[in-house]
């Protein structure tokens, strides 16, 4: 990989922000100076260098991110926030959101450049289990509770997969685990059963769960959660 690209992506600066540390050689690679920002490393063998302290290179960054619903699951938005602008000190740049929150949706985002992750938790055909709790505008019956685990008509070519229901502490309080990931589809939902969703939080996704995690923070999986991500990319979670 060329060098600039693997100090940009070891979280050093910016393409054009490493490249001037390349030119002031500021860069080592086996303890020779480089300035040619083309210079070819081999991310197994070689050692890299910034200012003497040597560079831990990680292909993937994996987040946990507490998103607020003030902010849309995009990288740039002309008129909205986007989930990006918390992230300080992170070089967003070849970052994406695993699957989208609505704007006004809080809760549980993975944030990573791991396309095949990403994948893995969002194909169809995996079948991950998300849990959102919700609060509706009106009181949820029992009729519905068993109509949302049955399934309902969201007005797509089948009813929504069997789903989970498990009342909060107020009548009007669901906590509903689904398999799918339709657009709106916890919303649909509720208004299939003739309600509506007045605040939404997703708490877990897969194996993955917000925990404590304030809002609009974010923080690097951890050593159990990076063997969960394991578990997904070799099929066996
Ligand atoms: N379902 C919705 O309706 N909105 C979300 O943001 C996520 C699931």
């Amino acid at each position: 990989m060329r060098l600039d690209k693997y100090l940009s992506q070891a979280g050093i600066g910016t393409r054009s922000e490493v490249k001037k540390l390349i030119k002031h050689n500021r860069i080592k690679v086996n303890g020779t100076v480089i300035t040619d920002c083309g210079y070819l490393v081999l991310e197994s063998a070689d050692t890299v260098l910034f200012d003497d302290k040597k560079i831990s290179y990680e292909k993937y960054s994996y987040y946990i991110f507490h998103k607020p619903g003030d902010c849309v699951c995009a990288n740039e938005d002309r008129d909205n926030k986007t989930v990006f602008e918390y992230f300080k000190d992170v070089n967003t740049r070849d970052l994406f959101t695993v699957g989208r929150l609505d704007k006004d949706t809080e809760g549980l985002l993975i944030i990573t450049n791991d396309g095949d992750l990403s994948h893995r938790l969002l194909s169809p055909k995996k079948h991950v289990d998300k849990t959102y709790f919700l609060k509706c505008q009106d009181d949820i019956s029992q009729e519905d509770i068993i109509s949302l685990e049955n399934g309902v008509d969201i007005g797509d070519d089948k009813v929504t997969l069997p789903a989970g229901v498990l009342r909060g502490d107020k009548s009007n309080e669901i906590y509903l685990i689904i398999k799918e990931g339709r657009y709106h589809q916890v919303k649909r939902m509720l208004k299939a059963v003739g309600n509506e969703v007045i605040y939404l939080k997703r708490i877990t996704m897969g194996k993955f769960e917000l925990g404590d995690l304030p809002l609009g923070e974010y923080r690097l999986m951890n050593e159990r959660e990076l063997e969960y991500v394991a578990g997904y990319k070799s099929g066996n979670i």
